[in-house]
């Protein structure tokens, strides 16, 4: 791969698509699903291989609940066996996993998981996979605005103190950088409530290839479209 020096210290991707591509194979839409998750495989592979040092995805929205039940159940339990499945080698890899979202609406069992798979994995220094699990930008502002709120009204912070640290400081992603690049497979041009905050000088890429078909290959892809962008943060 040319322009190697511009590889993104921190991709953030949209895994969408799942259920057409199903769809477009005569499959039920969970196989789509499971599909997906060799694709998370891939793209966790390709980033060590490349050095991008944080990649985050977007595996559950706050709005996903509304899913069918059906549905819902399927994607909770295979998110679980696939942390605990691929928990030696994520650590093998030398990757952490971090869980942003909420935790309070989970079962016991996949809130003990998400503690466990976060737990073991905590001496990995490849890459942080983060995983946006009953995530939404909107929830996680709401969230740390009212621990701004807070500390404000206990006398821990004063109002004129509040600026963009502070506010980063109280997100889900405190201690991660922003996302250099942000993907959102299938062919949709939208974030969906992902990052809003984080994602004030990310580039966009809205490739047209559904998730399950974002293999290596998809994924270097990105970063020679990442390495062709000028990013002036606002400046000249
Ligand atoms: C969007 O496709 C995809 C999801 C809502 C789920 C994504 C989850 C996975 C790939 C499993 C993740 C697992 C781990 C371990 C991170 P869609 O169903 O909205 O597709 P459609 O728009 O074509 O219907």
């Amino acid at each position: 791969m040319e322009n190697v020096e511009k590889i993104p210290t921190h991709i953030a991707i949209i895994m969408d698509g799942n259920g057409r591509w199903a769809k477009a194979q005569g499959k039920d839409r969970c196989e789509g699903h499971i599909e997906g998750v060799v694709s998370v495989k891939a793209c966790i592979k390709a980033a060590c291989k490349r050095g991008v040092r944080y990649l985050t995805l977007y595996a559950f929205s706050t709005e996903n609940w509304g899913r069918p039940q059906e549905e819902v159940n399927a994607l909770m339990e295979l998110f679980c066996k696939s942390v605990t499945k691929e928990t030696p080698e994520l650590i093998e890899q030398g990757v952490r996993v971090r869980i942003i979202g909420r935790r309070d609406r989970f079962s016991e069992e996949v809130r003990e998981r998400l503690l466990h798979i976060e737990e073991s994995t905590k001496g990995g220094d490849k890459l942080t996979l983060v995983l946006a699990f009953d995530y939404s930008s909107r929830d996680e502002m709401v969230r740390a605005t009212k621990a701004v709120a807070e500390k404000v009204q206990r006398g821990e912070l004063s109002a004129e103190a509040i600026d963009d640290s502070v506010i980063s400081a109280h997100l889900d992603t405190a201690d991660i950088p922003d996302p250099d690049l942000i993907v959102r497979t299938s062919g949709e041009c939208r974030l969906s409530n992902f990052l809003l905050w984080q994602a004030s000088y990310a580039e966009m890429y809205f490739p047209q290839t559904m998730w399950p078909d974002f293999r290596e290959e998809a994924f270097d892809k990105a970063l020679e479209v990442y390495a062709q962008r000028e990013r002036r943060y606002g400046l000249l």
